[in-house]
Formats: C-alpha cells, sequence, structure tokens
C-alpha cells in the first residue's frame, strides 16, 4: 500500500492551524454598506424581498449609518426614493432632492469617520425608470444623460460626498463626472466607476426597495452576461477617464470577472454584492436550508478571493461585527 507522504490535511487539523493557515481575510474597512432613504417616511420601512433591510426614514438613516460606523464599516452608498418623479429625473439634480438630503444628512452625523458615497444615477428619479433621459423615440439617450450626471456629481459633491458612484452605464459617464467635478473646484470627491455592470436578473430585489417604475430592461445599456472581453473594454475605458476605483456588479454571478480586472488593473477593485444575492441567501436559511452566517461569509469571503478589495453588501454592518468577533 502506497500511504501519502504529502498530507495537506495536518494544516487543517484543528481551528488554530486554520487560523493560523487561511489565506483570505476580510476586514471591517473593506465592507461597504449600501442603504436605501425614503422622502417622506417617519418610519422605517421592511422590504419584502429583503429581510433585514429597510427604506429608511431622514432619522433612522442617521442612527443607522452611525451604528455601520461603530461596526467599522468602510463606506456607506445612498440610494434616495423620492416620492415623486418625472421624465428627467429632476430631483436627483435637485439640491433639495432627497438623495442629497440625506448626504448632508449623513456628513453631519459622521463626518469623515467612514467614506459616503452618492449613487449617481437618473433611474430612482425618472418615470420610466431607465437610467438616463430618453430621446423622442423613447430610446435612452446617451449624450444628453451625460449632461444630468455632470450637474448630479456636483449636487452631491456640494452636500458632502465623500464619493460619487456613477451606475448608469452610459459611454463616457467617468469621464464627464470627472470634468465636472474638477471645474468646480471638487478634485478631492472620488469615482467609484461601476465599470462592469451587467443585466441581470438578480436586480430584481432592488426595484422594489427603490420603487422602479421600469418597464421593460436596460440591456441597451447595461452588459450582457455573456459577455467576458467586452468587460475588460468596459474598466480599460473608465480607468482612462479617471475612475479611482473600478466595480464589478453582480459580484457572485462573475468572479471570473473580477479575478481578470484585478489583474489588469493598479487601481483598487470593488465588487457589488446585489440585492438577489443578498436574497437567496436570506430566503434559503429562513427555510432552514443552508446556516445563515456561515453562507453570508462564505460568499463574502470568495468575492474577496477572487480580487475585490472593496466589498458592497448589504450585510455590511452585521458581517463587520462577525469580523471583529473572529480576528
Ligand atoms: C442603478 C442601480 C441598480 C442597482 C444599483 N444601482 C439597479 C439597476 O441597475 O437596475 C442594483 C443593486 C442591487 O440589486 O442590489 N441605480
Amino acid at each position: 500500500m502506497a500511504f501519502p507522504t504529502d498530507r495537506p490535511r495536518r494544516l487543517r487539523v484543528n481551528s488554530a492551524v486554520r487560523r493560523l493557515v487561511e489565506e483570505t481575510k476580510l476586514a471591517p474597512s473593506e465592507l461597504v454598506l449600501p442603504m436605501f432613504v425614503k422622502e417622506g417616511l417617519t418610519e422605517p420601512r421592511p422590504l419584502s424581498a429583503m429581510p433585514g433591510v429597510v427604506q429608511h426614514s431622514r432619522e433612522s438613516l442617521r442612527k443607522a449609518a452611525a451604528e455601520a460606523v461603530r461596526a467599522g464599516v468602510g463606506g456607506i452608498m445612498l440610494f434616495g426614493v423620492p416620492t415623486s418623479k418625472d421624465p428627467e429625473g429632476s430631483g436627483g439634480l435637485d439640491p433639495n432632492g432627497i438623495l442629497n438630503v440625506a448626504i448632508r444628512d449623513v456628513i453631519s452625523e459622521v463626518g469623515d469617520a467612514t467614506v459616503v458615497m452618492g449613487d449617481l444615477c437618473l433611474d430612482e428619479f425618472t418615470s420610466h425608470g431607465h437610467c438616463g433621459v430618453l430621446d423622442e423615440a423613447g430610446q435612452v439617450d446617451n449624450d444628453a444623460t451625460l449632461e444630468s450626471y455632470a450637474k448630479m456629481a456636483v449636487a452631491q459633491a456640494e452636500a458632502g460626498a465623500h464619493m460619487v458612484g456613477p451606475s448608469g452605464m452610459m459611454d463616457g459617464q467617468v469621464g464627464v463626472v470627472r470634468q465636472s467635478l474638477d471645474a468646480e473646484g471638487y478634485q478631492d470627491v472620488g469615482v467609484l466607476a461601476y465599470a462592469v455592470k451587467y443585466a441581470s436578473a438578480f436586480y430584481g430585489p432592488f426595484r422594489e426597495a427603490v420603487e422602479s417604475s421600469l418597464e421593460g430592461d436596460r440591456r441597451t445599456y447595461q452588459q450582457d452576461p455573456a459577455n467576458f472581453r467586452e468587460a475588460l473594454r468596459e474598466v480599460a475605458l473608465d480607468v482612462e477617464e479617471g475612475a479611482d476605483i473600478v466595480m464589478v456588479k453582480p459580484a457572485l454571478t462573475n468572479l471570473d470577472v473580477i479575478a481578470a480586472v484585478r489583474a489588469a488593473v493598479t487601481i483598487p477593485v470593488a465588487a457589488y454584492q446585489i440585492s438577489g444575492e443578498y436574497a437567496m441567501v436570506e430566503a434559503a436559511a429562513a427555510n432552514g436550508w443552508v446556516d445563515r452566517e456561515r453562507a453570508l461569509m462564505e460568499t463574502l469571503t470568495s468575492i474577496r478571493r477572487a480580487g475585490a478589495q472593496i466589498i458592497l453588501t448589504y450585510w455590511a454592518t452585521e458581517a463587520a461585527a462577525l469580523l471583529r468577533s473572529r480576528y
């Protein structure tokens, strides 16, 4: 009988050894919490498809932001849900629009203790639910949309955002946002670029969270999940246009893309663990089919291992606390 001479199991014999040789470690500072705030709410409102996630009132947003900071999260990404929408999505550009008001609220609550970011997209504010303005034929007008993004970026910077996150997948969005921020004196406001964003079925629960009015889909601007090389093209453009961080989204279905992007760039790489990824684990856990904590930490570890240095996740506050108790 030929007994093995090399025994990998020796490094798994107990938790102390396993901890010593663990290759991938997560830190709370690498987690970013996406948060929703709805205009006019007096109490937070739970989301049925995302158990544990709420639409915040302005008041509850401040509290939850402070709690996230205490847990040590690296950043907060804010999404606003307005009470009224129009075809131009003008609420996103309005300094008194809910998102800009919320940025101001959170900055006054947490200051520079974490990185406060605003979602830079029109879809929460447009009556048709698209990420941009439409032309006469009803198609998303790329360049007219860029003009709105340029103004929206400045409005968010004026509200105090440390970073903006252009997520609409318009061609040239990072370039115009960078230029308009610089022109208004906001050289230090960063751009977290949604560089690779696939048209995904897993955004489903998010549509409830922002009360999206979208009919149809976003396939003329978001990417086909079948494409890989195109992702690298999008990343190269965003880097050239001045992105400070590039992001891949969704995370778990695109680990190969995350790894390739990490190899291709020298700036930080982020990944967004989206609403549907969250909902799948929560739903399975609620049925007793998976161990919730282990499952959520496993997804985060896999995304980190693939090469995402920063992870946007709805579990950020909880995961940060779990990590602190672990290490
Ligand atoms: C667009 C935006 C979306 C998400 C983040 N930014 C929705 C979309 O592109 O349809 C989805 C996030 C998630 O599903 O958790 N503003």
